[in-house]
Formats: structure tokens, sequence, C-alpha cells
């Protein structure tokens, strides 16, 4: 069952390079003629609707919400559409407006998390359209939904999600790509979208090639109380994925933080015993993000710093003092934080290995929420 594998997380971890491939499978139109193409079978029908809506609103719960999250800045670009994200509970609290025109995405790797379902419940009674993205066909939500898409990650059974977050960003990117098809002005950036969705699962493969890097990184970090983690622009989701992934199979305490908040309160914490992961891609944050990591270096911060492979800059600062590198391959920005998890994955797994707690089944959690 485990495919050779001591647990199912390390399993579905290493599945991801196929996982991905499967989400595109038959969707994507790799070749440029007449275009390139996405077709989502469940929403086809539905595009002309979306693109005509007041806005796209994302709903979900955890690692779940972590996937829109990363994928707002793609669908805000690509279908020129405001899009909010709303946390499923957080929704319902507030019993927040919802309007006839609003196109509500509700987001869940098993289609059956209750405060999704409840948030789906009370958008359709407001008569908004409702889309689903599950990984479960039949599931609740699958079935609640007016049209939807499923991410075909295959049976995620590891209570930390991982393949199935993969998969979401691949099937929301691709949603992003379907609704903004017939802009000419938007084509260069589709294209390359497209070209890097064909090469990604090859770069995922490369990057689990990490594994013993992470399990050094985390035989370096297993006796620490605190890890927190530093991302902007699309990789604040990659920064709170990470720390939730620490802290809900290793056990440790772990914050994603926004870096552009750096200053509003989390430098305080900054010393030379706190370990500190900067994730640092070359994206349009980039500049921005070397700056974090020059300010964090001043205050004698120990850093990890997460970075695109062969990047000099990162290098430099790393051969100068005590800082670690993670190298990383690069792609286009809108699909970077796909790559820039899976070191991250692979480090909360062996950290939790490493700390001797429950990998798949950690305590007081269960794979899926059916209670609110
Ligand atoms: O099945 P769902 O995607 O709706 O589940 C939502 C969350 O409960 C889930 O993502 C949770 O945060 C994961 N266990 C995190 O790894």
């Amino acid at each position: 069952m485990k495919g050779g594998y001591d647990h199912y997380m390390q399993k579905e971890i290493n599945e991801q390079p196929d996982s991905v491939l499967q989400t595109m499978r038959g969707r994507v139109k790799f070749d440029r003629q007449p275009k390139k193409r996405i077709t989502l079978g469940g929403l086809v029908d539905r595009i002309s609707t979306i693109r005509s809506g007041r806005r796209v609103m994302f709903v979900a719960c955890g690692t779940s919400y972590h996937a829109c999250l990363a994928c707002r800045q793609t669908m805000e670009e690509l279908a020129e559409l405001p899009v909010s994200l709303e946390l499923a509970s957080d929704l319902l609290d507030r019993r927040a407006p919802i309007f006839r025109d609003d196109m509500c995405v509700f987001v869940s790797q098993s289609g059956e998390t209750a405060d999704t379902l409840k948030a789906l419940e009370y958008a359709k009674e407001r008569g908004a359209l409702c889309i689903g993205v599950t990984n479960t066909v039949g599931s609740a939500i699958a079935r609640s939904t007016h049209c939807g898409v499923h991410i075909n990650a295959g049976c995620e059974i590891g209570v930390a999600s991982t393949k199935a977050y993969t998969s979401q960003m691949v099937a929301l990117t691709m949603m992003a790509l379907a609704l903004s098809e017939d802009s000419i002005r938007l084509r260069p950036k589709r294209n390359s979208i497209i070209d890097a969705l064909g090469v990604l699962p090859d770069q995922i493969r490369e990057v689990l090639k990490l594994d013993a890097e992470m399990l050094s990184l985390a035989e370096q970090l297993k006796e620490e109380q605190s890890l927190l983690v530093f991302g902007r622009g699309y990789n604040y989701a990659t920064a709170l994925e990470a720390a939730l992934k620490v802290k809900e199979v290793a056990l440790m305490h772990s914050e994603g933080i926004l870096a552009g908040e750096m200053k509003h309160g989390p430098l305080a914490l900054v010393d030379e015993l706190l370990p500190i992961i900067v994730i640092a891609t070359r994206d349009r944050m980039y500049q921005k993000m070397l700056s974090v990591v020059q300010q964090l270096l001043a205050r004698g911060a120990r850093l990890i710093i997460l970075c695109n492979s062969g990047d000099s800059d990162m290098q430099e600062i790393c051969a100068s003092g005590g800082s670690r590198l993670i190298q990383v391959p690069e792609t286009v920005e809108s699909l970077q934080p796909i790559i820039n998890i899976v070191p991250l994955q692979l480090l909360s797994y062996h950290l939790t290995v490493l700390r001797g707690f429950n990998v798949d089944q950690p305590r007081n959690l269960a794979k899926s929420v059916t209670v609110s």
C-alpha cells in the first residue's frame, strides 16, 4: 500500500510529479496550433457566466485555503476580476454578504469538510454560482455545487495534505487560464504559464532529489522550539503552508509571516537562536526579499534561504555567514509556489520522523473535518 515508503505522507510527497500530471491530463493543449488551450469539462458551459460575474470568491479551510491564496494573484491577473478569499468558518461567523452575481469557488481535498459545505449551502441560498474543486468524486461538495473541477490527484491518506495541495494549485491555475482564453493581450503570459505547466512534473522530480539535504536540515532543526517562515507575494501562501505542515505533523511551533509585515511586530522575535526560513525565489518580490534577508542578517538571524538554483546573490550571502541555502529550479512566478513547497514538505516529514511523532495520523487531527 505504501509502495516501499515508510509512511503515506512520504509516498504522497514523492507522487507529486505524477499527481500534477494527472491533474492536467486531457485538459491542457500544449502545442501552439491553432492555440494553446485549457479545457475543463466541468466548466466549459459556465466560462462566460463566470467571466461576467461581479467577483470570484474562494472559500476553503486549512491547506486548501492556502492553495486559493497562492492562486489569487493569477486569478486576478488572468480573469481580470476582483478575487476575495474566505476561510469557510470565518465567512459563516460573519455571515458575510454574498450576491447572485458572485462566483464562489469551494476548494476541498475531501469534499466533505463541514465548514466548507455549510458555506456552500449559505452561498447557494443567496443565489451565487457555486463551483467545486475537490479530489473526491461523489463527495458532498462535488454533488452540491453547480459545476466544478476534479483535481484527480489520487487518494490522499496522510492527514497532512501534500499532493492535493500542489494539484489544487494546478487546477486553480488552469481555471484562471480557461477564463482568459479570449484575451489577445494576455496570450504571451498564458502561453508562458502553459509551457511551464508542461515541464512542471520534471521540475518537481528534480526538487525531490533534495530529500537527503532536507533530512540533514531536519537533523539540524529537530530540537528547536520554533521555526518562522517568511514569504510575500505568490509565496506568502508557501510560508503559511510550510508552517502549517511543520506544526501539524512535527508538532513544532511554526508561523508563516508575510515579509511585508516584518517591521510591524515579527522583527522583535529575531535573534541568533531562532531559525528562520526565507522564501526568496526570483519573482517580482525578489529585490524586496533580498532586502528582508539583509535586514534579518543585520540582526544576527539564523537563516535558511529558499532560492532559485544558481542565485549568485544568495550564494554570496551564504558564503559570508552561517546561512543555509535550499536551491530549487526556476519556473514562471505563478507556478513557483508549487516547486517551493516540495522541499518544505520533505523538511516537515523528516522533522516528524526525527522527533518521533506519528506522521500519518498526527495527534488530535482527522483527515476529514466533518463537524464544525
Ligand atoms: O479536505 P479539505 O481540503 O477541505 O480539508 C481542509 C483542511 O482540514 C485540511 O487542508 C488540513 O488543513 C490539512 N490536514 C492540512 O495538511
